[in-house]
């Protein structure tokens, strides 16, 4: 992906690491090594792969920015089942990492942590575990309302632009006010 974009376009500014799917809202009793080894490698080894991968880009330039797409599930405890929690929990700690890391390095890294957007991530679901989702779906009844994939784009936008300049290393929630509470 990004040897393509840099033969197209002859380098690469910013990267969006948005690629994610749903667990099937197993809590940890019910979770198998496949399920587990699955979310972590779409959600989580894939945002520090492409991050590494870019890298030696950015820091050549000394410039480059990194937008990871983590979910309210990584900031709270029980907006899915226990991979997704964990997989997103790690996105925010890698975020928060390289942020740091390279600051100095005219580098920033932030996530965005949305809340409940429409779009189709439940195809990414292969069946629901009926205990963990009835845990899952206690919160729902906090959620203030179901938002659009343009008003995670707005923010990534930001994230993504010189209007951010001072903003690295940290998590935007887009949710509405639902982590709020
Ligand atoms: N929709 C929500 O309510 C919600 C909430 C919080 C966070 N998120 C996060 O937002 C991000 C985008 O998800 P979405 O809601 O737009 O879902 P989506 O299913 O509409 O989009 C996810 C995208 O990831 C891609 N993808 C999945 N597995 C892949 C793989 N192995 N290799 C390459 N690409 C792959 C899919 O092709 C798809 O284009 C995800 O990281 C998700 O966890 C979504």
């Amino acid at each position: 992906m990004i040897d393509t974009t840099v033969k197209t376009y002859g380098t690469i500014n910013i990267l969006v690491n948005n690629a994610g799917i749903m667990d099937n809202m197993e809590p940890a009793g019910d979770i198998t090594d496949e399920q587990w080894k699955r979310v972590f490698a779409v959600n989580t080894t894939s945002v520090m792969r492409s991050t590494r991968k870019v890298l030696p880009i950015f820091l050549e330039k000394q410039k480059g920015v990194i937008v990871n797409i983590a979910s309210a599930g990584g900031l709270q405890g029980a907006r899915a089942g226990a991979a997704y929690t964990a997989s997103k929990h790690a996105v925010v700690g890698f975020t928060k990492n390289t942020g740091f890391m390279y600051a100095t390095k005219g580098i920033r890294c932030n996530a965005i942590a949305p809340g409940g957007v429409e779009t189709n991530i439940g195809t990414s679901i292969t069946g629901i575990n009926p205990f963990g989702a009835s845990r899952q779906q206690l919160g729902m009844a906090l959620n203030p309302r179901i938002g659009k994939s343009e008003e995670i784009a707005k923010v990534a936008l930001f994230l993504a632009s010189e209007d951010s300049s001072f903003v690295n290393g940290t998590v935007i929630a887009a949710d509405a006010g639902w982590t709020a509470y």
